[in-house]
């Protein structure tokens, strides 16, 4: 089977590559021609686990093609996927430029009948725009003849085990109303669909709907925990007792209910605007979504909060070593993260950052170039020297269990601003050293002991 992606950013790699390694022959079309020359030799613009062995290793046996002539990736395959960015226009909604101009492309070139399927995440209705551009430009070129179908096919990747999510899929999403398109895709799923069966096919609207409903639903469920958390600091109580005591219920469950600095990353925000702003332009007023993303932008601020609070607002000439810049663990990716809101803070106090982060380094060098505040370092126990306090804001592994002593003994003041709670105040005070973290007032903790 012939497959065309169109976009190899994240999901149009990832997919393309994974797809190949299941033996389609994949053909990935993307109009950055400096991308595709470097991934034709291998290389991997993104760091994802498993992702350049794939690559590579499809590249090789010809089942992965890549260029950026369109009308190779048409003629080539009778599935056209649709994977390029929908980056947030300057009011929230998202930007369907890159998807429509796909949409134009394919029916500028096809010559016979094509299933176009959409996987980047588009607002409810885009479909039906996908579908109506390529009717116009069939209809330009005088082949209203032929026919063609548009289905979502939404993704449900995370960065850092994008591949795994792709080959052991927990869903798979088909919205058509075609039962030919239904059909082919199925079939196209078949090597993912395996125990039982994934696949969940209904309406293309509802389909475009699940994706950003899945998405805020997870956003909530950081914001409300985050919110909790504010608010056992003020109740005195440990928000990690309460997230396990919560947790227990099947109905809560604890997955993502931990408490911490804000979600970031290329989805959730980018996701949850786009939804308040497609519920707006709907005559909707989405109280719940709006209140998710205030409390997520105020959350990027707590760990700012607390350290100008201890140090009673005498921040400036002070250096902070930061370990973490990523948004989450296993990425490089510093879209909205966390990391970025904190150190613009500490430099507009006039404070210094020591920044160790074990993916992203070049990352942030790319981002914010050279700056006197700004010092990347080679470890992060180097990132300790010379530091006023420790701040942990992303929960890499490397970060879990770092040797107490030897930190107390290079930090300026004994103090860790944890924003993961990845350490346990008691264990660290043992040491001799002060944690805050997210939700514990650190008051109830001697009763531990
Ligand atoms: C997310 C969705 O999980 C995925 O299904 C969708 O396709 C794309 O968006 P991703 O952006 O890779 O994936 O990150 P994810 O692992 O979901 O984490 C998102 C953010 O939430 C991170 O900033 C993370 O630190 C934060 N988070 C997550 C919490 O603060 N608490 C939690 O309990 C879980």
């Amino acid at each position: 089977m012939n497959i065309t992606i169109f976009g190899t950013g994240y999901v149009g790699l990832v997919q393309a590559a994974v797809f190949a390694e299941a033996g389609y022959n994949v053909t990935c079309v993307d109009i950055d021609a400096e991308k595709v020359s470097r991934l034709k030799k291998g290389e991997i613009p993104i760091y994802e686990p498993g992702l350049e062995h794939l690559v590579k290793e499809n590249g090789t046996t010809e089942r992965l093609h890549f260029t950026t002539d369109a009308s190779v990736g048409i003629a080539r395959s009778s599935i056209q996927f649709i994977a390029v960015g929908t980056p947030p226009d300057e009011d929230g909604s998202a930007d369907l430029k890159h998807v429509l101009a796909v949409a134009k492309e394919i029916a500028s070139h096809m010559e016979e009948h094509r299933i176009v399927v959409v996987k980047s995440t588009v607002p409810v209705g885009t479909s039906d725009q996908v579908r109506a551009m390529m009717l116009r430009t069939l209809k330009e070129r005088g082949r209203d003849d032929l026919t063609f179908d548009v289905s979502s096919n939404p993704e449900f990747l995370k960065e850092g085990s994008a591949v795994a999510d792709c080959t052991k899929p927990d869903r798979i999403i088909i919205g058509t109303e075609c039962a030919e398109t239904e059909r082919a895709l199925r079939e196209l799923y078949a090597p993912f669909n395996r125990n039982h069966d994934k696949i969940i096919s209904m309406d293309v609207r509802s389909a475009e709907l699940t994706k950003y409903a899945a998405n805020c639903m997870l956003a909530t469920k950081i914001s409300f925990m985050n919110e909790m958390a504010n608010l056992a600091e003020k109740l005195d109580a440990d928000i990690e007792k309460v997230r396990l005591g919560i947790g227990a219920d099947p109905r809560i469950g604890y997955h993502f209910i931990y408490p911490g600095v804000g979600y970031g990353g290329s989805c959730f925000p980018k996701d949850v605007r786009a939804m308040i702003r497609l519920a707006q332009t709907s005559g909707y007023d989405p109280m719940v979504l709006n209140a998710v993303e205030q409390r997520n932008e105020q959350q990027k601020h707590v760990l700012f909060a607390k350290i100008s609070g201890h140090f009673e607002g005498d921040i400036e000439g002070k250096t902070f070593a930061l370990w973490g810049l990523s948004f989450k663990p296993n990425t490089n990716d510093m879209r909205e993260a966390p990391s970025r809101v904190l150190m613009a803070a500490l430099w507009q106090a006039g404070a210094k950052v020591r920044a160790y982060d074990p993916e992203a380094m070049d990352e942030c060098r790319r981002i914010y170039g050279d700056r006197e505040d700004l010092l990347l370092c080679a470890s992060k126990e180097e990132a300790l020297e010379e530091a006023d306090a420790l701040v942990v804001v992303t929960e890499w592994k490397s970060f879990r269990a770092p040797d107490f002593e030897a930190m107390k003994r290079v930090l300026r003041n004994p103090i860790i601003f944890d924003g993961r709670n990845i350490y346990d105040p008691v264990v660290a005070s043992r040491k001799g050293l002060l944690v805050f973290s997210i939700g514990r007032t650190g008051q109830l903790l001697p009763s531990l002991e």
